[in-house]
C-alpha cells in the first residue's frame, strides 16, 4: 500500500486575516475544509502532519499538530520556522493584500463629514513561491481557484510559483469549492500531465489527492 511513511508534511489552510484597526479586518470566505481534509488524509497515510491554519471553526484532525496564525506574514513566518519538510501543501486562501499601515486605534467616523476614506493596501508575500524558491520543501503542492481558462491559469501558476503539483478548481460553480463540503479538482503536475478528480466530498478527494502525491513526490 502507498504510504507517506513518516514523511514531514506541512499544510496551510483557511483564510488569513489582515487588520485594519483593533476591531476591523479584511478576510475571505475560506472554510479551511479542503486543507483540513488533506491534513487528515496525510496523517492517515502515515505522514507527520503540521497544519498551519488561519481562523476556522473546524476541529484539529487526530494526530495532527496545528499552529494558529492570523495574517499572511504570520503564516509565512510559521511556515519558514517549520522548514525543512518533505511535502508542502498550500491550501490556504492567503489574502493578496494587507493594509499598509493598520491603525492602533479604532478609526472613528466623522459625523459632520461625508468624504470617503482611503485604505492603502500593499502586496502580501507569496507563501508557496517563497517556500519553493527556498528549496526547503522537496515537493510543493498548490491550489488554483479559477473562474475561467482553468488549465492555462493553473499551468502558468506552476511555472511562476515553481510548484510540483497544482490542484485546480472552478470557483464559478457555487455548489463546489469555497466553503462547500464537495469539490471537483483537476490536478496538473510540472510536466503538465493531467489527473482529473470528479466531484466528491472533500474528504474523499483529499484521500485520492494524497495517493497521487505519494506516487509523484
Ligand atoms: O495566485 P493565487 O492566489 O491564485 O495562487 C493560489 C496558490 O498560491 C494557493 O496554493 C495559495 O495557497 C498560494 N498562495 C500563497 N501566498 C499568497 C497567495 C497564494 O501561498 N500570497
Amino acid at each position: 500500500m502507498n504510504s507517506l511513511n513518516g514523511l514531514k508534511i506541512v499544510i496551510t489552510a483557511g483564510p488569513t486575516v489582515e487588520r485594519i484597526d483593533p476591531v476591523r479586518y479584511i478576510t475571505n470566505d475560506s472554510s479551511g475544509k479542503m486543507g483540513y481534509a488533506l491534513a487528515e488524509a496525510a496523517q492517515k497515510a502515515g505522514g507527520r502532519v503540521l497544519l498551519i491554519s488561519g481562523p476556522v471553526s473546524l476541529p484539529t484532525p487526530e494526530g495532527v499538530i496545528r499552529i494558529d496564525v492570523l495574517s499572511a506574514d504570520d503564516m509565512l513566518a510559521a511556515c519558514q520556522a517549520n522548514m525543512p519538510c518533505d511535502i508542502f501543501i498550500s491550501a490556504a486562501a492567503v489574502a493578496d493584500f494587507k493594509v499598509l499601515s493598520p491603525s492602533t486605534f479604532k478609526i472613528k467616523k466623522k459625523y459632520d463629514d461625508d468624504s470617503n476614506i482611503v485604505l492603502y493596501l500593499s502586496k502580501n508575500p507569496d507563501i508557496i513561491k517563497t517556500i519553493s524558491e527556498s528549496k526547503k520543501s522537496n515537493f510543493t503542492v498548490g491550489f488554483a481557484a479559477e473562474t475561467h481558462d482553468i488549465k492555462e491559469n493553473a499551468k502558468s501558476k506552476i511555472i511562476r510559483k515553481k510548484i510540483n503539483l497544482i490542484l485546480a478548481n472552478d470557483v464559478s460553480d457555487e455548489s463546489i469549492g469555497f466553503n462547500n463540503d464537495e469539490n471537483e479538482l483537476l490536478a496538473i503536475d510540472d510536466q503538465f500531465n493531467e489527473y482529473p478528480f470528479p466531484r466528491a466530498t472533500k474528504s474523499k478527494l483529499a484521500a485520492e489527492v494524497i495517493d497521487l502525491i505519494v506516487k509523484l513526490h
